[in-house]
């Protein structure tokens, strides 16, 4: 199993806090923003006397109110089209599980959340990359770029959207494209659309569930932990209109028996979430990104692009190793007793010896904490040597 690139450094990051360092953590996209009252309170008055198991699919009623949810997105699905899991993150392996057996492929364009490669480690199979470049703002690669590597034992192509770590954010003309493709090669199109919430701009999010006639070839992974700043919950949910995906997806579910109960009352209780707390929320998020891309676009020699979307970026430093970069950072600088945390970007590809001078930044700190994240980065940049 590879390590996770975003929390690897931790053991660095402890031991430079036990030694009075303050440490603005950019590295993980865990949120500073408030959880939804309601859903906080929806935990502490219910009335169960005993935390029983649900159903393996997750509970009816809160299966019928994530449908609901979704038909105000215009995404036409029903409950049984719905597998409640134990985050994302679980959502993904039972997609995995469920459509690929060991030693099948999937093509991801990189760079990609970093956990694609261990969840395609763990499930056996091997991820195909196809890249997308900084100098081209990450947008989708062309599509022949896709074909040329399409095998047999391709069976999909797993896209994020808006992408974590890019922050990229797909058109529907290439939501298009890629339909046509996966229809042409009779393959799956998954898309992590955790962030579906987080578009900048004016720009609008186009499901793969609104795609006609992708409904046998679309499988969606959603959750709420960014959604409402929800990670510990641990709810996400596997969508699909194909009944012999959701049927494996299951067996999947049944043998691990059940997601967190809780959870599940507190995640249906987020969605009587008010549009105007995404307001705000999203307002803060462009804010934050517009400083910290004008902040990174001052120092010298760094290149970023711009993110459309969720609240990542992906930017290109002066160094040849970033991973010895972030490690200095935390073990040999500071700026008057402070240094930051980020994740060097490697891990986010799986070609090797790619993305080694980019490092990711999760803008998920208040604006006054990033100015000075960035101020730090510079200075480290003007003596680190590599
Ligand atoms: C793109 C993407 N997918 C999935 C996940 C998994 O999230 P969770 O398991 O908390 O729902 C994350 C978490 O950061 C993510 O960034």
């Amino acid at each position: 199993m590879p390590q996770s690139p975003i929390r690897k450094l931790v053991p660095f990051a402890e031991e430079a806090t036990k030694n009075g360092k303050t440490i603005y953590y950019l590295n993980i996209g865990q949120p500073d923003i408030k959880t939804p009252q309601i859903a906080l309170d929806a935990v502490k008055v219910h009335s169960l006397e005993v935390l029983a198991y649900t159903r393996s699919e997750g509970s009816e009623e809160y299966r019928k109110k994530i449908a609901n949810y979704y038909s105000n997105k215009d995404i036409d699905v029903n409950h049984e089209d719905i597998i409640v899991t134990t985050g994302g993150s679980e959502a993904l392996l039972f997609a995995f599980g469920s459509i690929m057996d060991v030693d099948d492929e999937i093509i991801i364009p990189e760079p990609f959340y970093a956990n694609y490669n261990g969840f395609s480690t763990s499930s056996g199979i091997q991820v195909v990359p196809v890249i997308s470049k900084i100098e081209d703002n990450f947008a989708l690669p062309a599509i022949e770029e896709f074909e040329k590597l399409i095998t047999p034992k391709t069976k999909a192509i797993l896209i994020c959207n808006p992408g974590n770590p890019t922050g990229y954010l797909y058109s529907k003309e290439e939501i298009k494209k890629l339909a046509a493709i996966v229809k042409k090669h009779d393959l799956f199109l998954i898309a992590d659309e955790v962030y579906r919430e987080f578009t900048y701009d004016g720009n609008t999010h186009y499901s793969i569930m609104q795609e006609e006639g992708l409904e046998e070839h679309a499988i969606m992974i959603d959750s709420v932990s960014k959604r409402y700043s929800m990670c510990g919950a641990r709810i996400g949910c596997l969508v699909s209109k194909n009944k012999a995906v959701i049927q494996t997806a299951l067996k999947f579910a049944q043998a691990r028996l059940s997601p967190p109960t809780l959870a599940q009352i507190a995640s249906e209780a987020a969605l009587n979430t008010p549009q105007s707390y995404f307001d705000d929320v999203i307002e803060e998020y462009v804010e934050r990104r517009n400083i910290l891309i004008e902040e990174l676009q001052k120092i010298e020699g760094v290149q970023v692009a711009t993110p459309k979307g969720a609240f990542y970026c992906i930017a290109q430093l002066p160094v040849k190793n970033s991973d010895a970069f972030a490690q200095w950072l935390l073990e040999n600088f500071d700026v008057d007793g402070e240094t930051v945390m980020v994740a060097p970007a490697g891990g986010f590809y799986s070609t090797p010896g790619v993305g080694l001078n980019q490092i990711r930044i999760a803008y998920v700190l208040k604006k006054e904490s990033l100015i000075k994240a960035v101020h730090i980065i510079k200075e480290a940049l003007k003596v680190y040597k590599d």
